[in-house]
């Protein structure tokens, strides 16, 4: 009993982590196929050009993972271009609109909707934590995104 629960954990945790990958033609590839033997996170804990990506790959291959031509092709056009060389500029949570909370940091509609509203009535944030106090939002979620908020 005790396992199964220790189970159900495990897979949410891994379930969340995909979560933080950015959607985009490639991801469920990427997820299935590179989330295999590590999280998909470590996959994608890189920033590297496309040919870097492809020497990645192929170490991969060699070390056992397995996919179609198409799903590795699918892999690199969603590595390279969600993670290549130059990281994504950071976002001003104080600042920040709709669009770039919902494309920077992944946010849901509802929840970017919730943090504006809640941004204007009780004005601007000065910690990560101060972001726990806006009801409803996903906290872990954005935790895994600090390096990108800056306030
Ligand atoms: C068969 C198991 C397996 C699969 C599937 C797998 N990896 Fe790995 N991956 C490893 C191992 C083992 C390491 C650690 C290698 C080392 O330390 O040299 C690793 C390490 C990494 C690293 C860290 C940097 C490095 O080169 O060691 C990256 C990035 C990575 N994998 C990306 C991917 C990607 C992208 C995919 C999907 C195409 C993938 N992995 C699928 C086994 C796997």
């Amino acid at each position: 009993m005790k396992w199964v629960i220790v189970f159900g954990l495990f897979v949410c945790a891994g379930l969340a982590r995909a979560d933080v990958l950015p959607d985009g033609p490639g991801k469920a590839a990427t997820v299935r196929v590179c989330g295999r033997c590590h999280s998909p996170e470590r996959a994608a804990s890189m920033h590297q050009r496309r040919s870097a990506w492809e020497d990645t790959i192929t170490k991969m291959i060699k070390l056992g993972a397995q996919g179609s031509d198409e799903e590795f092709e699918a892999i690199l056009n969603y590595l390279s271009k969600n993670f290549g060389p130059e990281a994504p500029a950071p976002v001003n949570i104080n600042k920040a609109n709709m669009i770039d909370l919902q494309t920077t940091l992944a946010m849901r509609r509802s929840q970017a909707r919730a943090l504006i509203a809640y941004r204007e009535e009780h004005g601007d944030f000065h910690s990560l934590a101060d972001l726990r106090n806006v009801p409803g939002i996903d906290f872990e979620k954005l935790e895994a995104k600090k390096s990108r908020i800056i306030f």
